[in-house]
């Protein structure tokens, strides 16, 4: 539009309002988040029993009403239910895409792409996920997962030489095909047999595709010439995720070709579900970290749920939490307390999670320690005490004196046991240093001055 024109609207509609600074949630007390203040990240920890899954479904409807499409991650079979009835209660069931085992969906992580390390660092993060090797273990882990994205990323590598796309399943037989030994190298049986050998051949063809010559060196001598440890450990590793990815249900789900996008989901209000929850099977685990994984790379615009997340995190999610934030992704990560994270991330990779948390929710806590770090990030000010003391004196009639001395002292704005005290329903809020009591209904957002979607 030319500068005349815009001017002339703007003095006839006014300003034109930023859609980040739209309100989607009021959480009392004049406390409204907005697009923007969603895109910083809400965690929520909240003993078992206590409301978490009540409250996110406030927050959830409030994505839905405002049309916002995004991911939900499932731990538990109910999760799955409970965000279709959301959906319809907010009229949004035809964009709900549950991807699970016999129904419609399919979402394959490596449809159009075309290079081997992203298809790596993929099914290196699965490969993390499935070994539970989430949390940080020093100098050793970081030796072998170097090693794990060396040898996927050669894997991929003859995989678009061979048949010039990225495919897990074709991926999968390539590594069936390696040779354990040098010998095995030599073997004429092997030459004529394996895949891998043929894929080896095929790269040789073009010197003029370096990654590929270095990819066949990998796996004609590097690979083979391992010590058995380390050569035991990466096969038993990309072993295992293959074989989940080449199997019932993960097969039918990730591979083939996809039913949407992640731009769907992005660009144009999807909500995926889903459909394998991570407590059902190692199947459920490697389905929620593939979609988390891909919905980050991808993201913007749009919400992450995940209820009990102490499940679901993964390094890539922190690594993304950061960046998300400017991809316009509003998380939402809800857990029971510190001890079930630092189970599962460690204590220091949990201190960098929850401080990317814009708005901290705290709700009922049965967890001491929990309490007390609740405590300590809502911090302390001055308080005035007031200190009575009484005496004798001999000058007045009753014979008592009493003198009070006011002195300044820190305290806690909220002290630990008030998150033993709180009730169901009731959970004291952090945004920007401000505190505040926020209450939730049950079934019906806004009721009775409760948190309230804003549409
Ligand atoms: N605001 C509320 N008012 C009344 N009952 C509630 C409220 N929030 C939760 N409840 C009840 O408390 C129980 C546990 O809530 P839930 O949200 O499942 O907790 P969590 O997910 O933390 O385990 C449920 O029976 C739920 O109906
Ligand atoms: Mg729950």
């Amino acid at each position: 539009m030319n500068p005349v024109a815009n001017l002339l609207e703007r003095l006839a509609i006014g300003p034109e309002t930023d859609l980040a600074d739209e309100p989607v949630l009021d959480l009392g007390g004049g406390n409204v988040l907005t697009r923007r203040s969603l895109t910083e990240a809400l965690g929520e920890i909240t003993s078992t029993g206590k409301g978490k899954t009540t409250h996110v479904r406030t927050i959830g409807r409030g994505f839905l009403r405002n049309r916002y499409g995004g991911l939900v991650l499932t731990v538990k079979r109910s999760q799955i239910d409970e965000f279709q009835s959301l959906c319809r209660a907010e009229t949004r069931e035809r964009d709900c895409l549950v991807i699970a085992p016999g129904g419609a969906q399919v979402f394959n992580p490596l449809d159009g792409e075309t290079s081997a390390s992203e298809a790596a660092a993929l099914v290196a993060e699965l490969a993390e996920v499935l070994s539970d090797r989430v949390r940080d273990g020093g100098e050793n882990e970081a030796f072998w997962r170097a090693q794990l994205g060396i040898i996927l990323r050669n894997l991929f590598e003859l995989s678009l030489v061979s048949y010039g796309r990225l495919d897990l399943v074709l991926a999968a037989e390539l590594f069936d095909g390696r040779a354990n030994s040098p010998a095995e190298v030599a073997d004429p049986n092997w030459l004529r047999q394996s895949p891998l050998a043929a894929a080896i051949a095929a790269a040789r063809q073009h010197p003029e595709r370096g990654e590929a010559r270095l990819a066949a060196d990998y796996f004609a001598k590097t690979f083979p010439a391992h010590g058995d440890r380390l050569q035991g450990s990466l096969a038993a590793t990309v072993g295992s995720v293959f074989d989940h990815l080449r199997r019932s249900p993960l097969r039918e789900l990730f591979t083939g070709r996809s039913t949407f996008t992640m731009d769907d989901l992005l660009d144009h209000g999807k909500v995926c579900v889903v459909g394998l929850p991570v407590l059902d099977s190692a199947a459920g685990r490697i389905a929620n970290a593939l979609l988390q994984y891909c919905f980050c790379r991808a993201a913007h615009y749009s919400f992450l749920l995940s209820d009990e997340c102490q499940e679901t995190v993964s390094r890539e999610l922190m690594r993304k939490l950061a960046v998300l934030r400017e991809f316009k992704v509003s998380t939402v990560l809800l857990t029971q307390n510190l001890a079930v994270l630092d189970e599962r991330i460690g204590e220091t990779a949990r201190e960098g999670l929850l401080g990317l948390m814009g708005t901290k929710i705290f709700g009922p806590q049965g967890h001491a320690a929990t309490r007390q770090w609740a405590a300590e990030q809502i911090g302390k000010r001055k308080v005035a005490v007031e200190t009575k003391t009484k005496g004798r004196s001999s000058g007045q009639s009753d014979g008592h004196s009493s003198s009070t001395s006011v002195h300044q002292q820190w305290d806690y704005r909220v002290p630990p046991s008030r998150f033993a005290e709180l009730q169901i329903g009731e959970t004291i809020c952090l945004r920007d240093g401000k505190v505040w009591l926020t209450r939730w209904h049950k079934d019906t957002p806004g009721k009775r001055g409760t948190a309230r979607i804003v549409d």
